[in-house]
């Protein structure tokens, strides 16, 4: 029996925080066995806000290698850069012109992201969607692992599909596989350690806001103990008035691998003073393999380079393979030798 297929992706923008790991990559590395996955670092997706050229190669390959010391395994999963694949952009190029403009424009990421830029907003920013679509399409994902806020874009994957298949396909013949978001309520969004209201970022001008993969044990320690907190002795989840407080407590049931109940029996007659530094201790400890193991990859260029030209080479053969299909459901002349 075949297995389904995974496909998911995070950008080579800034350093990998908590949020990054448990919404997405802990997940993929969790279900990895049981799919066949595609890992792929999106280097497209981030030239659509000011890049600096002079970093994005060493940002990819970083990612790259952060995916790696994850735990992501080669045996299951294919790991590749987006930009190495050119039919991740052909690809986007055919859904533009299937694509009406006014979907694009109601994305809520894309209007935050607008008013923050201003008069530089580009064409890919807007079209960042579409391109996501395409990386999806081209895999025939079954599932696509991420966070809550990506939610939207696979919603509007979803309806690319139906408008492709509709205007292009036959019944018995779509040209796409509808994928399905795997987005799971735990750890789907990590708030940021300064505002428990607003999601923890990798644009937030706050380092303290977050707590990232690479960071040391001390930085880790330093960011609790200022991290905020509220008045109340006694943690609980799940009430408005204390967001930080539900944040908290959900960090420390996923990285310490103990169910919801207990984390609320064991944390009940807590206070901060008491809980801060099991939390430290339990998100340094889990991070400290990650930080092993990338240090080891990275300084082994030739084993990562490896590992991109064949996570090319497998992803290319089904890529290409899918970009024919549409081209010629779409009634492109073949070029034949
Ligand atoms: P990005 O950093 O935007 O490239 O996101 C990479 C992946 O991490 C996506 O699947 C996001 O949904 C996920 N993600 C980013 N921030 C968070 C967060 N604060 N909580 C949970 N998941 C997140
Ligand atoms: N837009 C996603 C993010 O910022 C990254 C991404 C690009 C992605 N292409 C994808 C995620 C395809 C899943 C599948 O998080």
């Amino acid at each position: 029996m075949t297995k389904a297929r995974i496909l998911s992706g995070v950008q080579p923008t800034g350093n990998l925080h908590l949020g990054n790991y448990l919404g997405a990559i802990s997940n993929w590395v969790k279900f990895q066995k049981e799919f066949e996955n595609f890992f792929c670092v999106v280097d497209l997706h981030a030239i659509t806000a000011q890049h600096n050229p002079k970093t994005l190669a060493q940002d990819t390959y970083n990612i790259a290698a952060i995916y790696l010391a994850c735990g992501i395994d080669l045996e299951y999963s294919t790991i590749f850069i987006q930009s190495h694949i050119s039919a991740h952009s052909e690809l986007a190029w055919l859904l533009n012109c299937i694509t009406p403009l006014n979907w694009l424009e109601r994305m809520t990421q894309y209007k935050e992201k607008a008013k923050k830029q201003g008069e530089n907003v580009s064409v890919g920013l807007l079209d960042y969607p579409v391109l996501m679509a395409a990386d999806i399409l081209l895999y025939d994902a079954d599932k696509v692992p991420v966070g809550e806020d990506q939610k939207q874009h696979l919603e509007l994957t979803r309806d690319i599909v139906i408008r492709i298949n509709d205007q292009f396909g036959t019944s018995t013949e779509p040209i796409f596989k509808m994928p399905q978001p795997l987005i799971l309520t735990e750890g789907a969004r990590v708030m940021s350690l300064t505002d428990g209201t607003s999601k923890m970022s990798k644009s937030d001008p706050s380092e303290m806001s977050r707590i990232n993969l690479l960071d040391s044990p001390d930085q880790i320690a330093q960011k609790l103990k200022r991290c905020k907190t509220d008045p109340i002795k006694g943690l609980t989840f799940d009430d408005p008035q204390r967001p930080e407080c539900h944040n908290l407590l959900t960090l420390y049931t996923l990285l310490s691998g103990q169910t919801k109940e207990e984390v609320a029996q064991e944390c009940s007659t807590m206070g901060w003073g008491q809980f801060k530094p099991l939390l430290s201790e339990v998100i340094i400890e889990s991070l400290k393999p990650i930080g092993t193991r990338y240090q080891a990859i990275i300084s082994e260029p030739d084993y990562l380079k490896g590992v991109l030209q064949q996570g090319k080479a497998q992803a290319e053969k089904v890529a290409e393979k899918t970009l024919l299909r549409v081209k010629d459901a779409l009634g492109f002349l073949k070029y034949e030798k």
